[in-house]
């Protein structure tokens, strides 16, 4: 581990309230700060924290950008699995975040190439992601970014790996509806956020998370590129804490 902060909570509430004083503090400082957001079951506690402190006055999200990290390859926005709808349900539909602040890959791009260099342009052109928030997968995966033998860049097209369609398949009937492919946010684009914050819970991410942080920086392990970037921040419960 090189710059990498870490705070051991004891419970998943306090989690969701350090990280959301990490995003009021960038949009304090910053109110059109470029937030990067993630799905999935860790970061719900974050989410509700955010929505009460804006109804309390705390945080102003009506001039924040959005740029979420991935979406199901094959899932319209309106699909009750996809992302897009998560991001609605969980945070966008009780903020003043406007609608035309949020992106989230478009899982319907029949161009795809086109589509993708589309996402890491618009992010761009806000000036890039000022927080991005992340969790991780029992495989090391940061946005859909799977186990490889390199660091993916950009934001492309990724197969979704058996243990990550497993893990995921709870939100689906069955695990053949789960998709086989994704759209994320390339190791390149998650690297290049001024701060990053991720957030883990459950002694099920124990190990995982001291590959992570705690040994060799290897595609085999995408979120260990973490080590190298100077401005991370790491939220976890004490079951998840490897030590
Ligand atoms: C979701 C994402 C994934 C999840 C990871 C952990 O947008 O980027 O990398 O963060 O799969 O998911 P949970 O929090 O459900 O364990």
């Amino acid at each position: 581990m090189i710059h990498t902060r870490v705070h051991v909570v004891n419970n998943p509430e306090e989690m969701g309230r350090l990280a959301a004083d990490l995003f009021e503090a960038a949009i304090q400082a910053k109110p059109a700060c470029v937030i990067g957001l993630a799905t999935g079951s860790t970061p719900l506690p974050l989410y509700r924290e955010l929505i009460a402190r804006e109804k309390a006055g705390r945080i102003d999200f009506s001039k924040v950008r959005s740029a979420n990290l991935d979406e199901y390859k094959g899932l319209a926005p309106d699909h009750p699995q996809s992302y897009r709808r998560f991001m609605q349900e969980n945070l966008f539909d009780h903020i003043s975040i406007r609608p035309e602040n949020t992106i989230v890959p478009d899982g319907l791009a029949a161009d795809i190439d086109a589509m993708c260099k589309a996402y890491e342009e618009k992010i761009e052109s806000w000036g890039g992601v000022d927080l991005q928030l992340l969790g991780i997968g029992h495989d090391g995966h940061i946005g859909f970014n799977e186990p490889e033998d390199h660091f993916p860049g950009m934001t492309h097209e990724v197969q979704l790996t058996e243990m990550t369609r497993d893990a995921n398949k709870r939100f689906f009937a069955s695990i053949d509806e789960v998709p086989t492919a994704a759209f994320t946010m390339g190791i390149g684009t998650v690297m290049a956020a001024r701060k990053i914050v991720m957030v883990v819970t459950g002694e099920d991410k124990r190990e995982i998370l001291r590959k992570t942080f705690w040994g060799p920086v290897t595609p085999q392990v995408p979120a260990s590129i973490l080590q190298f970037h100077p401005d991370v921040t790491l939220i976890c419960d004490k079951a998840a804490y490897p030590f």
